[in-house]
């Protein structure tokens, strides 16, 4: 159990009072699943080559890849099964943009009902592809900036940088709504995270979000320290963003600055850097559809965790009937959670986090060094 947070303090029962109130809906989740939130993985192929890539993508990757006729097959017997317009769909990769019948799916997700967004490294968005997407539909994406220019390019790429960036403008001039920076941090870009937010905003984005970096894909089982804040400064990582947002409130600024959803990270930060619902909702309203086709909860979980194929088995069939690994709170209680407090507010913490690093994946741990 984590060592010194183990009780509440008569301050925090505020958030205590609302945490357990998300964790009711979570715990309902177990028996009542809920689509909303859908990714397509839609290729393991990337233009980059990213030192840290959680899906060890790269130009040589060559897998198996559903045709436009197959996904399009896939999505409409979503679109039979599950009311699509409660439905976000979150297309990743490798790079999306790669794939030349982006354009055509995305039109497809749109006549179905459901909202798109893409998660790309923005080095190909030229304000052609831009509008196409903005045309088919899509109203949000996301592009990975992972430092200033220095920092970035170091684990990019030279000249990615200012390809991300300028991906960002060109987003921001086809009309896209929410623009959104995607930062991995490390402890290399953690001191100089001011002058990443002043590139992505002077770019355009009016969102950015801040991620921990797991050991999975090119980092699996890796040992060193080049990509895992220590406690002090997944600390200095956390005080920022909170600072961040009570500054921009009070400024009445509108750009946003969140963290990454996974495990629990304490009863005040997770309400003030958060939000709601952001703790891990794999499996329970969290879906995906991986390059090849099999179905698993986040493109992030481990392949062994895919629970079927939907080229061969309906997706709702393998979502309610074959989800049972994702739903199980015995699975969550095993290990350090086993006699923890806070179990009834973390529910296990981040299932990929578990899976990626199993000796370090809580957070109230890390962040007690
Ligand atoms: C795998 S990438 C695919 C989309 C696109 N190619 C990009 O880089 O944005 C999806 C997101 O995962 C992030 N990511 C990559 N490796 C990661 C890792 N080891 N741990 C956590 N996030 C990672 C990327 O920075 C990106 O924001
Ligand atoms: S993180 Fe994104 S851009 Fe980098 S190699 Fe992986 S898929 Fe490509
Ligand atoms: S992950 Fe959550 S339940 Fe498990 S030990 Fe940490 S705080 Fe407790």
């Amino acid at each position: 159990m984590p060592k010194t947070l183990e009780r509440p303090r008569l301050r925090d029962f505020p958030y205590l009072v609302e945490l357990r109130r998300d964790v009711e809906e979570r715990r309902r989740l177990f028996s009542e699943p809920d689509l909303t939130y859908f990714f397509w993985e839609c290729t393991l192929r990337c233009n980059l080559r990213c030192t840290h890539c959680g899906s060890s993508c790269g130009p040589t990757r060559k897998d198996d890849e559903l045709t436009t006729e197959q996904i399009c097959a896939i999505l409409d017997t979503i679109g039979e099964d599950f009311d699509c317009s409660r439905i976000f769909v979150s297309i990743t990769g490798g790079e999306p943009l790669l794939r030349q019948d982006l354009y055509e799916v995305v039109a497809h997700m749109t006549g179905l009902g459901m909202r798109t967004c893409i998660v790309s490294n923005g080095t190909l968005l030229t304000p052609q592809r831009a509008a196409r997407l903005y045309d088919a539909g899509m109203r949000t994406i996301s592009i990975s900036v992972d430092g200033n220019q220095r920092t970035h390019d170091a684990v990019r790429g030279e000249g990615s940088y200012v390809g991300a960036l300028a991906g960002i403008t060109n987003a921001v001039e086809a009309g896209f709504e929410v623009v959104e920076a995607i930062t991995c941090v490390r402890p290399a870009n953690l001191p100089v995270l001011s002058l990443v937010e002043r590139g992505v905003r002077e770019a355009g984005a009016n969102l950015w979000r801040l991620i921990t970096i797991d050991r999975m894909g090119r980092l699996e089982g890796a040992t060193d320290d080049e990509f895992w804040l220590d406690s002090p400064q997944v600390n200095y990582l956390l005080d920022y963003i909170d600072q961040r947002r009570v500054d921009l409130a009070r400024q009445g600024d509108p750009f946003d600055v969140g963290f990454s959803c996974g495990g629990f990270i304490g009863l005040r930060r997770e309400k003030a850097i958060r939000g709601d619902h952001n703790q891990c909702h794999a499996g329970l309203c969290v879906g995906s559809v991986l390059s090849d086709g099999q179905v698993s909860a986040c493109p992030s979980m481990p392949r062994s965790w895919a629970q079927g194929n939907a080229l061969e088995t309906r997706f709702s069939k393998i979502w309610f009937e074959r989800f049972a690994d994702y739903r199980d709170e015995k699975i969550r209680r095993e290990g350090v959670c086993a006699d923890c407090s806070w179990y009834d507010v973390c529910l296990g913490g981040g299932l990929h986090e578990r899976l990626a690093q199993p000796d370090q994946f809580c957070w109230l741990e890390r962040l007690q060094g």
